[in-house]
């Protein structure tokens, strides 16, 4: 039996793509942020729950080892929690909220199960957005993680990007050792992700204007990551890439420059090296 990790499975895309691996046989380890939510979804499919908080990288850490200990192989690490979220104080690691909990917790978490991934010749796959291309587009490395530098919407830009960069340099660096690693942008889909009020993306899925958009379902939002999950690497998809609809997807400049990849990525262990 083949084993998925699936962070930001407690609700919303997360949720309906660990139902479809459900149904295909998968161990699952069920993560989500509101232990009440994960324990559901993870007793519905008889999966185990992981209730971790990344706005915390200390519990990161802790779920790492929980799942190096409770799991001999893993073979799927699915890194989709997320959202957009509203200003406030820095988390207790010092950093800007939405850089933490879209990009350094999955960072973090992808580094410290490493070996369990290369040992089991793992895929990881990251749910990205194409607001990587708008809002992404001022990112700034020297000023990324810094809180009140960017309006929650460029944050959200900024985080997606690095989705990409970080899914780019994992490739890079561990496609030899048997690594595979892919990012996806799901569509504009009707979940509960966009809580942040005061931005536009908080307009679009929070009030009337939400019937302009003609939105995905969570179902419908979850088929190319369920695609990619079941797929084979090489074969339906290729490694480093990014896709959209179950197909590759054009991604910005800025997630294309390899030396951006690299200087995320040492920018990130830096940031994490508390953990590491
Ligand atoms: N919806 C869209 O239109 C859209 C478009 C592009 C990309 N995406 C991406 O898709 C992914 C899934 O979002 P969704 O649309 O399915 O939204 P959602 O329904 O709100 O689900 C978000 C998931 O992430 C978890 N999460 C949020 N904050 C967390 C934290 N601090 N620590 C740990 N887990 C946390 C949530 O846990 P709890 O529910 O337990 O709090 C939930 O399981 C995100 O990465 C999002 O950026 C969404």
């Amino acid at each position: 039996m083949k084993t998925a990790v699936i962070t930001g499975a407690s609700d919303g895309i997360g949720k309906e793509a660990a139902r479809a691996l459900a149904k295909s046989g998968w161990q699952l380890a069920i993560v989500g942020r509101n232990p009440d939510k994960t324990a559901q979804v993870a007793k519905e499919l008889g999966a185990v729950p992981y209730a971790m908080d990344f706005a915390s990288l200390q519990n990161v850490k802790a779920l790492s080892e929980r799942l190096s200990g409770d799991y001999a192989c893993i073979d799927l690490l699915i890194n989709n929690a997320g959202g957009i979220f509203k200003r406030q104080p820095p988390t207790v690691d010092g950093f800007e909220i939405t850089f933490q909990v879209n990009h350094l917790a999955p960072f973090l978490l992808t580094k410290l199960l490493l070996p369990k991934l290369i040992e089991s010749k793992a895929a990881v796959i990251t749910t990205a957005s194409i607001a990587h291309c708008n809002a992404g587009m001022f990112f700034d490395l020297d000023r990324v993680e810094k809180n009140g530098e960017y309006s929650p919407y460029m944050a959200y830009g900024n985080s997606k990007l690095a989705n990409i960069l970080m899914t780019r340099e994992l490739d890079r660096r561990y496609r030899e050792l048997g690594v595979k690693a892919a990012c996806f942008h799901p569509g504009v889909v009707s979940t509960s992700f966009a809580k942040a009020k005061g931005s536009p993306m908080g307009l679009m899925y929070n009030t009337f204007l939400r019937k302009l958009f003609f939105m995905k379902t969570p179902q419908e939002g979850a088929d190319t990551l369920i695609w990619l999950a079941e797929g084979e690497p090489y074969q339906d998809w290729q490694p480093g890439g990014y896709y959209a609809n179950r197909k590759p997807a054009g991604i910005s400049r800025k997630a294309q420059n390899q030396d951006l990849a690299l200087a995320l990525w040492e920018k990130s262990e830096a940031l994490c090296a508390p953990y590491l």
